[in-house]
């Protein structure tokens, strides 16, 4: 029996990428999970079938987080989904789902400042406030944020690094108003990772190689590296850790 079994888990985002990896992986430790998804149901569903075939088990709950409505749509769709399983808690929330934004002061408009915030910052506060209503005690929140929270990559990532830094921030004032419910919250901060996040550059060898560069241990991060540091925070191992950024990025511009 899996470190999370009897949890439920809502991932974010898991419909590709590092979200997906995370839900297969509290899904193989034997939480059931929750696979969010914005735009791509099909996949989605494939990432519970991949989680059933493994043993485990879980449904999908679709909804546009940058709407103003949706996380109402998406708290609907998961009562929906756990309603007949009993109306269970939600114990983990893994606030995944993010874009990216390559543009620096001189090139950035109103807009994309608007929806790069509204879906790394606003949706994961809002998710957390609607699960917090529902997480038990020894509950889990745990923020995706970024390395280039910290870091200025020469000037191109001046929005998408302030909603990391923000997330950072809100991890920690999370923690402050939770821990006294016995409930943890940590940011876990990738570098590059191989996924669709970064576009078609990732099919370029020249791009890889110059990222792995970056890297103490020249290379990039697969999907996998970073569920495998979500899953530890998950589970009851990592009971004395909150309020804290743990960096999963093979050591980026050390
Ligand atoms: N990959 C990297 O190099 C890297 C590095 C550092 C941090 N991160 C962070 O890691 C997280 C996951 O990134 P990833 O690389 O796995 O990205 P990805 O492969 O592009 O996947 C993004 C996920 O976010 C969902 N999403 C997109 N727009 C949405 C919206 N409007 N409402 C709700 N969900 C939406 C997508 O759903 P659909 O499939 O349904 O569209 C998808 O599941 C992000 O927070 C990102 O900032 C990534």
């Amino acid at each position: 029996m899996g470190s999370l079994a009897n949890k439920v888990a809502l991932v974010t985002g898991a419909s590709r990428g590092i979200g997906r990896a995370i839900a297969l992986k509290l899904g193989a430790e034997g939480a059931f999970v929750i696979v969010h998804y914005a735009a791509a149901r099909d996949r989605a569903e494939a990432v519970v079938a991949d989680i059933v075939a493994a043993g485990g088990a879980g449904c999908i709950a679709g909804a546009d987080l940058t709407a103003t409505d949706g996380v109402e749509t998406l708290f609907a769709a998961i009562a929906a989904q756990l309603e007949p399983r009993g109306d269970p808690p939600i114990d983990i929330l893994v606030n995944n789902a993010g874009i990216g934004m390559g543009r620096d002061l001189l090139s950035i408009s109103p807009a994309e400042y608007d929806a790069v915030f509204a879906l790394n910052v606003r949706a994961p506060l809002f998710v957390a406030q609607a699960a917090a209503q529902r997480m038990p005690e020894g509950g889990r929140i745990i923020n995706i944020s970024s390395v280039v929270g910290h870091m200025a990559f020469g000037g191109g990532f001046v929005a998408y690094g302030a909603t990391k830094a923000a997330l950072d921030y809100m991890s920690r004032s999370m923690a402050a108003t939770l821990g006294p419910r016995g409930i943890t919250v940590n940011s876990v901060a990738p570098g590059a990772t191989a996924t669709d996040f970064l576009g078609d550059a990732m099919q370029s060898e020249a791009f890889v190689a110059s990222m792995a560069a970056t890297t103490a241990l020249r290379a990039v991060g697969q999907p996998g590296d970073i569920a495998d540091v979500v899953a530890f925070l998950a589970s009851p191992a990592a009971r004395w850790v909150t309020g804290t950024r743990v960096v999963a990025s093979g050591g980026t511009l050390l």
